[in-house]
């Protein structure tokens, strides 16, 4: 499974990318807004920290607004993913754009229908939102196993799925074990996925044993 971090916060950004952990990082008007700083320069920003594909939202509504404002974003980097919403319009847009070489994310996928148009316009990855749906008090899980079984069951394997609106490690565990391609993970949660109450434990055992040896490794 691919790691995707969904921030605009470039201190964050870099931290995980120092790790290695990154493969790609998506943004979003909301996470712009909360950056405080101009989107551009900040796509820009991430585009030269991270080699993977780094989303960047139209805000247009129509189709040729849409594929405007989609090239434009296009040329700040090679490895930008133009974001478009699930919307007839974005799917019209998506089309145009994905058929320029452009990579495209289509975003607020809140169905199975939503994510089986969006593989026909030739969307490079498709965007569930688990959170918003579990949030309603709907499953959003199984909106990834249902849009798995589909893009298997017509091998439209071009489309990756990137299970979105992520809350919470489990959400990461069960969008892995449907077979989402990517999950686009908050840093908190992405950081929190290390964690075990038996590892710190076990680290604290070894370093203490350790230290009673009274010898050095270097
Ligand atoms: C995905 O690309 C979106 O930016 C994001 O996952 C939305 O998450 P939220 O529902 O927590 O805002």
């Amino acid at each position: 499974m691919k790691f995707f971090v969904d921030t605009a916060d470039i201190a964050e950004i870099r931290e995980l990318a120092e790790i290695g952990l990154l493969d790609g990082v998506t943004t979003n008007p909301s996470l712009i807004l909360k950056a405080g700083r101009p989107f551009k320069e900040v796509i820009a920003e991430i585009c030269e920290t991270v080699d993977g594909p780094v989303s960047a939202e139209v805000t247009a509504t129509e189709a040729d607004a849409m594929i405007a404002e989609g090239r434009t974003l296009a040329k700040i980097a090679d490895n930008v993913a133009i974001k478009l919403p699930l919307t007839l319009n974005g799917l019209k847009a998506c089309r145009v754009l994905t058929g320029e070489g452009h990579m495209v994310n289509v975003t607020l996928c809140f169905s199975a229908n939503q994510a089986l148009l969006a593989a026909k316009a030739g969307a490079t990855f498709i965007s569930p939102f688990i959170g918003r749906l579990d949030d309603l008090g709907v499953d959003g899980m199984e909106l990834i196993r249902e849009i798995r079984v589909i893009y298997d069951n017509y091998d439209m394997l071009d489309t990756e799925i990137l299970a979105a609106s992520i809350r919470s490690a489990d959400h990461v565990k069960q969008a892995a074990l449907i077979g989402a391609d990517v999950a686009t993970v908050p840093p908190a949660v992405l950081k929190g996925l290390v964690k075990h109450a038996l590892t710190d434990k076990g680290l604290e055992q070894f370093l203490a044993d350790w230290a009673k040896t009274g010898q050095t490794i270097l």
